[in-house]
């Protein structure tokens, strides 16, 4: 059907065009995912490479990092900013040296219970690490599930959190679902990039409805946040 092919697609485009020398690809670590996620949070992928590759070689285990003077940790970020995030990281890292004998939770839910980790990043880490069928929604993905399928729902409302990421459960490739949100990612921030997109040349141009009838542009809606009453 339609999702099978939309799946064949992108994960062959993925396989053959992906950014599979990025240094978190090279393997599927929770550790090595997680601290990856968390960079790319509020930096670019090119600025987050060295930094990536600097912090594992200080931090070679969560074991090192729970165990992590301050000092070395802030001067390990320095330069990345949102300091918060590091910050987390180390809390994390002890939860699960701690509190779960050094084993990661290996799904969404207990995931989200660590330091630092929301439903994003719970559902990046779940997927690529350990093969859960859960859509990882950032603002790539509610860009590119808005145009492919058209939705309307606004995306400054926390409630359609729901429903993309019901769309994303619906249309995940089950058997690689780490590489579905990668290449989800991937197409993001080239294809379907908020500024530059290039539908016309896209791998996926055939099932992108907003580009199929002109109103891409429109895709995705998004009012100002509402007031909180
Ligand atoms: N942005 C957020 N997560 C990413 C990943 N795993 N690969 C590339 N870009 C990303």
């Amino acid at each position: 059907d339609k999702i099978n092919a939309f799946q064949a697609t992108l994960l062959t485009w993925y396989d053959q065009e992906g950014r599979a020398t990025l240094p978190w690809r090279r393997d599927r670590e929770p550790y090595h995912i997680w601290v990856s996620e968390i960079m790319l949070q509020q930096t670019q992928v090119q600025t987050v490479i060295p930094y990536f590759e600097r912090f594992m070689a200080t931090f070679p285990t969560i074991a090192d990092l729970a165990a992590a003077p301050e000092q070395l940790l802030l001067k390990t970020w320095e330069g990345l900013g949102y300091y918060s995030r590091v910050r987390n990281m180390q809390k994390a890292a002890q939860q699960i040296i701690d509190d779960y004998a050094g084993i990661w939770p290996d799904n969404m839910q207990d995931l989200q219970k660590l330091s630092g980790i929301g439903p994003y990043t719970a559902a990046a880490i779940a997927s690529i690490a350990f093969n859960e069928p859960v859509p990882a929604i950032d603002g790539n993905a509610f860009r590119v599930f808005a145009r492919l399928f058209k939705i309307d729902a606004d995306i400054a409302q926390p409630k359609t959190r729901k429903i993309f990421f019901e769309l994303g459960q619906k249309i995940i490739d089950k058997k690689r679902p780490g590489d579905f949100n990668q290449a989800i990612m991937d197409l993001g921030s080239s294809y379907m990039s908020a500024k530059n997109y290039d539908s016309e040349h896209s791998p996926v141009k055939a099932f992108n409805a907003a580009y199929l009838d002109g109103t891409e542009e429109f895709y995705p809606v998004k009012t100002k946040a509402p007031k909180p009453k």
